[in-house]
């Protein structure tokens, strides 16, 4: 099952990726999980706990530099494995960057051929993918079992969105296997300090946006203090409290993702 976190940036997207893995991980013991970093900017790896990879952008650099030109493909697949970060409870790949100039074959070409190949070994494969569209414009989650697009209370989240869901259609992706996660949802009593009675709590304010919607809407994730402490700190995501209020909700998406 591949699974491909969307969204605009700063939403929650490594957030979901990170936590998923964990879950997997402990609701399907011994599971064959790869966790894919396909967003330049995204830290991932850190969330993980683990260390970051050669790219698979470096390594179709340093193929422009061979000079005896092998077989790409096989160089493809010989330095994936060879770069691939094995951990006791998933795998890593991390994309990165390459698409300077003279680049035999753009990172993003190369994600939808990692998907197809890994797909055969893995039995989920997590992707946390960039917050700019291209991998969904390049068609690269056409394999896609499940696309999480994840939001924020903000227009602007809602708005990515669905612009985000357009360009999966028309790429392909199936729309009822496209979900709206949305994050960060305070509850009533943590209205922020000055708001005024007549404020609307977060979920007013939700579910008036998702009406307007037409994301079928899978979960609420609350606004947890833990996850972003551990963000400030630099702590592996990964490792929050098994009983903090994000990660509960993200068990119960696992669930049901997995069933
Ligand atoms: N449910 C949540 N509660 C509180 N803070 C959150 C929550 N989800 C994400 N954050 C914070 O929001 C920021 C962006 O999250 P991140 O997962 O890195 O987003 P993205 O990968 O979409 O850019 C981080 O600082 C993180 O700590
Ligand atoms: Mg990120």
């Amino acid at each position: 099952m591949i699974i491909v976190i969307a969204g605009k940036g700063g939403v929650g997207k490594t957030m979901v990726s990170s936590l998923l893995v964990r879950c997997i991980a402990e609701l399907k013991k011994d599971a064959k999980i790869l966790a894919i970093d396909a967003d330049p900017a995204s830290n991932f790896a850190d969330a993980l706990g683990t260390k970051s990879s050669i790219s698979i952008g470096e390594i179709i650099q340093n193929f422009n530099n061979i000079k005896d030109k092998v077989n790409f493909l096989d160089y493809l697949q010989n330095k994936i494995s060879e770069n691939t970060i094995h951990t006791e409870k998933f795998d890593f790949i991390e994309m990165g960057q390459g698409e300077g100039a003279g680049c035999y074959c753009s990172v993003n070409d190369v994600l939808r051929f990692v998907l197809e190949e890994k797909q055969k070994n893995y039995e989920f494969v997590i992707v946390d993918c960039a917050a700019g569209l291209e991998h969904l414009s390049r068609k690269t989650t056409t394999g896609a079992d499940i696309l999480l697009i994840v939001t924020d209370l903000c227009e602007a989240g809602f708005r990515s969105a669905e612009t985000i869901k357009k360009i999966a259609v028309h790429a392909g992706v199936k729309e009822d296997t496209m979900f709206l996660v949305i994050n960060k949802v305070k509850t009533d009593s943590e209205k922020v300090k000055g708001d005024s009675e007549e404020a609307k709590t977060d979920n007013e304010i939700l579910n008036e946006r998702a009406e307007n919607t037409e994301i079928l809407e899978i979960c609420r994730i609350p606004y947890d203090k833990n996850i972003t402490a551990y963000n400030a700190s630099g702590t592996p995501l990964i490792d929050i409290p098994a009983d903090s209020k994000g990660y509960v909700k993200i068990k119960e998406l696992a669930k049901f993702l997995m069933w």
